[in-house]
């Protein structure tokens, strides 16, 4: 069966077709970063203008790349929810849209079960049980993962999600926008020892995070050393230093309390390249394998729509024939198993 899949929830539009026998077949992705840049943050009206001018065009090159036309297509996934009420309903209309001209069943998917299952698009997938740390622009979660839509919530932010506390640390630091990557890049070049932040909530029990005293941490102490560019990349790479040592030590203590081999690193933090050198290095000692999605399926894509979509539509579900729904919140926990 092969699967269209398109993801709108935020500032992406990707578009991808995945065959439950053969894999990903193509996939066209369109970020919005230039969109947005000019307001330091994504506008969500002018996302979903961007997206709905944007589907036609793009539908045409996954074609194109494909190497078939739309008849081929057995069924449309796209992404009902969480995310931004208007850019959702641009993608999900257009799924929608499609799926009827077609006759072709359509299911609307959980954004974060997208972001989840997408290291499965490797050769390298993970097998179930594993931890998945969900890390986000909206969300932090520890989750343990026994099957598809078979998810326990173990532990998750209890204010600013790891990307958000990246994102707003890089503009209080006057970085611009999109925030992470460029904070990333400019730590590079700084000394994660300059500054010695705390690592929130590692010295108490339990699997939640907060990372806004942190965030704020960091700025108080770049403004203390007179805002200055010398001391930029030092605090950068402190604070990097500080987000990462604590992901990985609440990840250490839910795979012992889980009695899990297996880690997974989804969402858009996953494409960090330090976070991802010391999981490697501190995991790979301790004889657990840790799985990532390429780089370019760790921020939003179609691919992972696509798939997750393709798994749940192969097992019979689908939308209702009538009317569709788009939920900018959405508990995981409501997400159905997979018989
Ligand atoms: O998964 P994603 O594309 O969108 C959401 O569903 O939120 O994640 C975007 C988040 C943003 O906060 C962005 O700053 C962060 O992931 N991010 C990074 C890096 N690349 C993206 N954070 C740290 N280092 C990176 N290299
Ligand atoms: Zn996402």
């Amino acid at each position: 069966m092969k699967v269209l899949g398109i993801e709108s929830s935020c500032d992406e539009t990707g578009l991808a077709i995945v065959d439950t026998d053969k894999g990903l077949k193509a996939h066209v992705l369109h970020s919005q970063v230039d969109l947005h840049a000019a307001y330091g943050g994504v506008v969500p009206e002018l996302a979903s203008r961007d997206h709905v001018a944007r589907l036609p065009q793009l539908l045409e090159q996954l074609f194109a790349r494909a190497g078939h036309g739309p008849e081929q297509i057995d069924a449309v996934a796209y992404t009902a929810g969480p995310g931004l009420m208007g850019a959702l309903l641009a993608g999900a209309s257009a799924a929608r849209a499609f799926a009827w001209a077609r006759g072709i069943p359509s299911l609307g998917v959980h954004h974060m079960e997208g972001h989840m299952l997408a290291p499965m698009l490797e050769e390298q997938a993970p097998a179930f049980p594993f931890l998945s740390m969900l890390v986000s622009g909206g969300h932090t979660m520890l989750i343990r993962v026994d099957g598809v839509g078979r998810y326990r919530l173990l532990g998750e932010t209890l204010d600013d999600a790891a990307g958000e506390a990246f994102d707003k640390t890089a503009k209080m630091m006057g970085l611009g926008y999109p925030g992470g990557p460029l904070l990333a890049s400019l730590a590079e070049s700084g000394d994660p020892a300059a500054f010695g932040f705390a690592r929130p909530m590692t010295n108490r029990p339990g699997l939640d995070f907060s990372f806004s005293g942190l965030k704020t941490a960091a700025i108080t102490a770049w403004r203390q050393a007179g805002a200055s560019e010398a001391v930029r990349a030092d605090v950068a790479a402190s604070f990097q230093a500080a987000v990462i040592d604590t992901l990985r030590i609440k990840c250490e203590r839910a795979l012992r309390q889980e009695g899990l081999q297996r880690l997974v690193i989804a969402g858009g933090v996953g494409a960090n390249r330090q976070l991802r050198a010391q999981f490697e290095a501190h995991f790979g000692a301790a004889g657990v394998a840790v799985f990532y999605p390429r780089i370019e399926f760790c921020t939003d894509n179609g691919a992972m729509i696509a798939l997750a979509g393709s798994l749940r539509l192969a097992a019979g579900q689908c939308d209702a024939r009538d009317g569709f729904r788009v939920r900018a919140r959405w508990p995981m926990e409501e997400l159905t198993p997979l018989s």
